[in-house]
């Protein structure tokens, strides 16, 4: 692990706190909340959980689906935002995952997302995409880039 590798403490305290400020609908990056989200805000994930261990300067995101504070990840739309690594995560069909920035191609916000029905709003201005990350909804006009994701066991990694 070098310098650039965030630690579990640190990726834990952002994910709280951006757990916190969307349950509260606070946006980010100057952008005001959509009026009219229907999905559902990231899940909280306590501050004693290693389920998800970022290395390689954020390159590489490792994901434990063995922990209880990511079980919603194993089932059919289960999905995280991973804030200090810029990332969404869903659980498409019971077993397969597809992975995404979470860097908006509207206008760049990473925080504001919610996800229901199949589909990613951003709600900064209520883009959304759907689990292929295409765009289905404007402003934004150009996918999310997708990431790799590889599962071996209980374990799941996504590389960018
Ligand atoms: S930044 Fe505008 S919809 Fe995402």
């Amino acid at each position: 692990m070098n310098n650039k590798d965030f630690s579990r403490k640190d990726f834990l305290r952002t994910a709280g706190s951006v757990s916190l400020f969307a349950a509260l609908g606070i946006g980010f990056y100057g952008c005001s909340s959509s009026t009219d989200a229907t999905g559902t805000p990231p899940p909280t994930i306590p501050d004693n959980d290693d389920a998800i261990t970022i290395t390689g300067g954020g390159n590489t995101i490792t994901i434990d689906l063995s922990s209880n504070s990511v079980a919603n990840l194993r089932e059919q739309g289960g999905w995280l935002l991973i804030t200090a690594a810029n990332t969404l995560i869903v659980n498409v069909d019971g077993d397969m995952f597809r992975s995404f920035t979470s860097v908006c191609t509207h206008q760049g916000c990473s925080t504001n997302w919610q996800f229901n029905n199949e589909l990613f709003e951003c709600t900064c201005h209520g883009s959304r995409f759907d689990t292929s990350g295409s765009v289905v909804r404007g402003p934004a006009n150009a996918n999310l880039a997708e990431f790799t994701v590889s599962v071996e066991g209980d374990t799941v990694t996504i590389n960018k």
